[in-house]
């Protein structure tokens, strides 16, 4: 496994800018084929900039029309798997009324953010509420929800890196890896 060296932490490449720019094409196309209607994209801030920018420009390849709002989520973990609670920090400016939309997120993993997410823009009248993750942890779900289009499924490891953090470090790698020596 190819592995780089950041300031004296070495990150173990799980995927690379290469496999990820492959499978984003990949996306766009499944997501095309559901001929979405006045579609609207909204990332979830922070984690999924980098994704959500890169798969935007891969719908125009699709010959999409989409639009842009974005929504900024923190979830906070309690000590009960079940007690986790989500609040908005930023909301969408779009009414979503008649309109398919699809949530964009960085991981998937307990499925509480993005479940939040989806039945708010459902409660608001959306058409579809559809859900793009770069990265699925099925292990680790405690809501009921599943990706509608996923890049790839993730081995339980803390990961980093296009646009995920670790204490607000390493978002800039244009790969995802993991810190081996944490
Ligand atoms: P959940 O599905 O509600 O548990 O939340 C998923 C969110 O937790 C993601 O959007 C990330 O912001 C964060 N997260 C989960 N696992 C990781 C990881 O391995 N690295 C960085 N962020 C993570
Ligand atoms: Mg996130």
């Amino acid at each position: 496994m190819t592995a780089i060296t950041i300031d004296g932490h070495q990150i173990e490449v799980l995927f690379s800018q290469d496999q990820i720019a492959e499978r984003v094409d990949e996306l766009a196309q499944d997501v095309a084929k559901f001929e979405p209607r006045r579609l609207l994209v909204v990332p979830i801030l922070k984690g999924s900039f980098i994704f959500a920018a890169d798969l935007l420009r891969a719908f125009h390849r699709a010959h999409l029309l989409p639009e842009v709002d974005f929504m900024m989520l923190a979830s906070y973990r309690e000590k009960t798997v079940s007690s986790g609670h989500v609040e908005v920090l930023r909301d969408i400016q779009t009414d979503v009324r008649g309109r398919d939309v699809l949530l964009i997120d960085d991981i998937l993993e307990s499925g509480r953010t993005l479940a939040y997410a989806k039945d708010l823009l459902v409660a608001r009248g959306a058409a579809r509420a559809m859900t793009a993750v770069l990265l699925d942890k099925p292990g680790k779900r405690a809501a009921d929800i599943n990706a509608d289009f996923k890049g790839f499924d993730c081995p339980d490891k803390f990961v980093v890196g296009y646009g995920m953090d670790m204490a607000h470090a390493y978002r800039e790698l244009p790969f995802v890896g993991y810190v081996a020596n944490a």
